[in-house]
């Protein structure tokens, strides 16, 4: 086998590689069919060695399980001061009714003038329901058993008709996704959105290292352990793909951010688009009141003064279980995953750094060791991400909107009991049952009837469907025709 001297790689890849503990790797390299050098090179070159290294230094003496929280405005444990959020804009059911009808008017404006974007984060794989197609080809309509990538496409295409404007989709993918998420988006005819506005981009991958050395793990004799880079890896993702470009030839200035989990986030909902434009914030959040302390939402909180989602598992259950004077939760407001960013402030984010932070979490992860894959059965491994949602604290002004919970989160995440494909169908079913009660349709007793995102979001669309009297006494599913 050819060794490598490193003493002539001053500067280089190979250097800096071993500059951070990761000789083993600058000889993996070395190693390489020349065919795969260069693709590796680039890979390699890609990751932040530097940050890299000095996350796993704080984190490698926290013990295993503990929190890991390291907030974004500074300080030490002792001086920082945890607040409730402030200036939340409270739900539409109890808030200003004038002030929540000149945002809706304001976001239809803003929609119709050809401003607004959305995008989907869809790096995930359905691993934690069994499956490991990515999640978005999850079956989700209750009697349509239409996919969440249906669900969310068609809740696009109704606003653009209704706007009459084509609405970009950006959909993030990662390297465990994306060719089958292509391909699923090409064998439906992309749900009837114009092929020319569905702009996949695949976010980056980062490796994950020894939980006692910080030595990145090997999947195989020839390749890396990698995971994707987390939905912060967005802005990178939008950077690759040249994606500000894009939508500044397009006169686009708004992302209206959704996770691909929660068929039931309104995508380009007009109100929560208005709030954000009408207060002239950088990035508008919706939060939702969270069901338990154990509710496995990121907590929506002030640090210091200036809001941060702090993850659930960056947390202490005493912090996430504190009560107020009326036996409240005191961080009440859970993160829903859906966001407005106005686009100057995210590229800005980009142009200026630092980078968002690296989070980490301990998890077990095969690896490459004396010719065979090892599978660990408890945590040997320390993985990095970034999230999308520390963009948050870097914001001049961030804006909270209250969700309508049972209306709009809905998420998959489990396979069975909360939060699992049956809940979800369960509460799809409700809502729309309330919109057509709203709409003076009348529904018989246990007849389920789902409403196409196509034909509705909403009672008030229902009323060009549906004359109000109208009995339904069979399961159906409302199409707009
Ligand atoms: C997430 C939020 C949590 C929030 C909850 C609401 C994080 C870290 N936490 O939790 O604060 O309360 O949703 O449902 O996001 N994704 C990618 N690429 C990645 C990782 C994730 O695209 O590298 C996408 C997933 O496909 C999914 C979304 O991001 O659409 C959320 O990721 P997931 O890991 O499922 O987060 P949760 O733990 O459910």
């Amino acid at each position: 086998m050819a060794t490598l001297d490193l003493s002539t790689n001053h500067g280089s890849l190979e250097q800096t590689l071993t500059e951070h503990g990761q000789s083993h790797v600058a000889a993996l390299l070395h190693n390489l069919p020349e065919r795969d050098r260069q693709g590796w090179r680039r890979r390699l070159e890609q990751i932040k060695w530097d940050e890299l290294q000095a996350t796993y230094e704080a984190a490698k003496d926290v013990a295993a399980g503990e929190p890991a929280w390291v907030p974004q405005t500074g300080g030490c444990d002792s001086t920082l001061i945890l607040s409730p959020l402030r200036n939340v804009v409270a739900r539409r059911a109890i808030g200003d009714r004038v002030a929540w009808q000149e945002a809706h008017r304001a976001g239809e404006l803003h929609l119709a003038g050809g401003h607004v974007a959305a995008v989907m984060v869809a790096g995930g794989q359905g691993t934690r329901l069994g499956c490991s197609d990515p999640k978005g080809m999850f079956p989700v309509g209750p009697l349509s058993q239409k996919s969440l990538y249906q669900w969310c496409c068609e809740q696009l295409l109704f606003r653009s008709r209704k706007y009459h404007c084509s609405i970009p989709y950006i959909i993030m993918t990662s390297e465990a996704t994306h060719e089958a998420t292509v391909r699923f988006f090409h064998e439906h005819r992309f749900f009837g959105l114009d092929q020319a506005d569905v702009w996949f981009i695949c976010q980056g991958m980062l490796p994950a290292v020894d939980q006692e050395t910080g030595e990145v793990l090997l999947a195989e004799e020839h390749s890396l352990a990698l995971s994707p880079d987390g939905h912060g890896g967005l802005l990178d993702a939008l950077t690759r793909h040249n994606v500000w470009q894009r939508l500044r030839r397009r006169g686009i200035d708004t992302l209206s951010y959704h996770q691909v989990d929660n068929p039931l986030s309104p995508i380009c909902e007009p109100s929560f688009l208005g709030w954000h434009l009408l207060r002239g914030a950088d990035v508008t959040t919706k939060v939702a009141r969270k069901r338990s302390a154990e509710e496995k939402m990121g907590l929506v909180m002030e640090v210091n003064r200036i809001p941060q989602v702090v993850e659930y598992s960056d947390i202490s259950d005493d912090i996430a279980g504190q009560r107020d004077a009326y036996g409240d939760l005191r961080f009440w407001a859970g993160n829903t995953g859906m966001h407005v960013f106005n686009v100057n402030f995210l590229e800005g984010l980009v142009l200026q750094g630092p980078p968002l932070p690296l989070h980490v979490a301990r998890k077990a992860v095969p690896f490459w060791e004396n010719g065979r894959v090892v599978q660990p059965e408890t945590p040997n491994a320390i993985k990095f991400e970034r999230f999308i949602f520390d963009v948050i604290p870097r914001a001049e002004n961030a804006l909270f909107v209250e969700a309508d919970r049972e209306a709009e989160f809905q998420p998959i995440k489990n396979r069975t009991g909360q939060d699992s494909p049956q809940s979800c169908r369960t509460a799809i079913l409700q809502l729309h049952r309330r919109w057509l009660q709203q709409a003076g349709v009348l529904v018989a007793d246990e007849v389920p009837v789902e409403i196409s995102p196509l034909a509705a979001q909403g009672p008030e669309d229902l009323s060009k469907l549906l004359p109000s009297g109208t009995t339904l006494l069979e399961p159906i599913v409302i199409h707009p025709n």
